[in-house]
């Protein structure tokens, strides 16, 4: 099959992708198809690599509403009506639901999903459940998986064995929640625990980092110190740092070197994090999204995720990674030109690096032919217009298709 006039990341040159296989066989201009070869022109439309969700919950995802409504919007509020929903966890309840999530993602371009699964359950259903999912949904989605301490590690009875069985039970990366952690001697604890666990089953590790208003919630330092002690390096990534937000700007100052010298990976979650957020301010409230900005400026890798799907502590969500991106440029006032033309990155590129899909992701000839075409000619056109997912390519497969909405001007 050749694809003729692709915009491959907004480049300014068209070019044709020829796909054998299953994969990116000639990325060139003007080629010339084979006898019978199919041939479809894109027309300049915009190709790029598939969508990236670099944080989720799919385990609380789809649940809003059942059994009761979170009427405040607040984080705790949130707990209590997962506490309720709780008891109704069975591991066809939580397939369910995930298989519907990702046929929402999948519709609209994404094809990778880092999860972030609760064990802090001696049962540990739900991460059962998303392991034997990960392998039955692999064809069209790549799921990593992170053993996420919701109610801690120290603070939660058992939580270290429960960490060191989701591991065994093959989860893909190590999480922590330091700022959650009863006192401070914990959260640091809690992180060497981690960093410990992590180097010595040579996994990932995603920590959910400073999710506080408190500038007091010092996870990131130690988090960082970790991964340049251990030498884990870019295998760790700091989720949503938001504490990072309201620290002292002479703190960040000195925070920063720690941070390009540690290698680690943000990822920032822009629509829950301004929605949770900021609850305890009166005016001004804060935004409580993390410094993406000052960050990209300082060369460290950040992506955007959504966080939750429809669940008790976000009651939107429709899998789409276009709206993560569209309000992170608004919160994190990257709106120039250029920084909305690459934005693509921050739910692409950047996420691959993050979860650490090594040089087979992306759009370059002997890669496998994963690719998302979009109704736009660039990248801008494409974020500032809402613009449709045309198609969807999974290794040479065409996993998902729209035919944009047409509007009819009646005066
Ligand atoms: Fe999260």
């Amino acid at each position: 099959m050749i694809l003729k006039n692709a915009t491959i990341e907004n480049s300014e040159i068209r070019k044709d992708i020829r796909v054998s296989d299953g994969i990116f066989s000639e990325i060139a201009e003007n080629l010339i198809p084979a006898a019978g070869e199919e041939v479809v022109d894109l027309g300049g439309k915009l190709v790029i690599p598939p969508f990236i969700e670099s944080h989720v919950h799919l385990d609380t995802c789809l649940t809003a509403g059942d059994p009761c409504w979170n009427m405040s919007g607040t984080l705790f509020e949130g707990i209590e009506c997962w506490a309720k929903r709780k008891d109704r966890l069975s591991a066809d309840d939580v397939k369910e639901r995930v298989r519907r999530a990702v046929r929402l993602y999948a519709g609209n371009g994404v094809q990778f999903i880092r999860t972030h699964v609760d064990v802090t359950d001696p049962t540990l259903t739900a991460m059962k459940a998303m392991i034997e999912l990960r392998d039955e949904l692999k064809d069209v989605m790549d799921i990593q998986i992170v053993a996420f301490p919701q109610e801690g590690i120290l603070s939660f009875p058992n939580g270290k064995n429960l960490m060191i069985e989701a591991m065994n039970m093959g989860a893909d990366a190590v999480g922590a929640i330091p700022h959650f952690e009863f006192t401070r001697e914990y959260s640091v604890e809690s992180l060497n625990f981690a960093a410990e666990l992590a180097a010595k089953t040579g996994k990932l590790m995603d920590v959910h980092c400073d999710e506080t208003d408190d500038d007091q919630s010092r996870g990131l330092e130690t988090l960082a110190a970790r991964a340049l002690e251990y030498g884990l390096f870019d295998k760790v990534t700091a989720s949503h740092t938001c504490a990072m937000h309201s620290y002292n700007n002479a703190y960040v100052l000195r925070l920063m070197r720690l941070l390009k010298m540690s290698r680690i990976n943000f990822v920032a979650n822009p629509l829950v994090n301004t929605h949770l957020e900021g609850r305890a301010d009166t005016y001004p409230k804060r935004r409580g999204v993390t410094r993406v900005k000052e960050l990209l400026a300082e060369g460290i890798n950040v992506s955007f995720g959504n966080d939750d799907l429809f669940d008790p502590w976000y009651p939107m969500g429709c899998g789409t990674m276009r709206d993560a991106a569209y309000l992170g440029l608004h919160v994190t006032q990257m709106m120039g030109y250029e920084d909305i033309l690459n934005s693509y990155k921050l739910v692409t590129v950047n996420a691959a690096r993050t979860l650490h899909l090594g040089e087979s992701y992306g759009i370059k000839e002997g890669n496998p032919a994963s690719f998302v075409v979009m109704d736009a000619d660039n990248w801008y056109e494409a974020i500032a217009n809402n613009s449709a997912v045309l198609c969807s390519y999974r290794k040479g497969r065409k996993l998902a298709e729209t035919v944009p909405a047409e509007k009819k001007l009646l005066f």
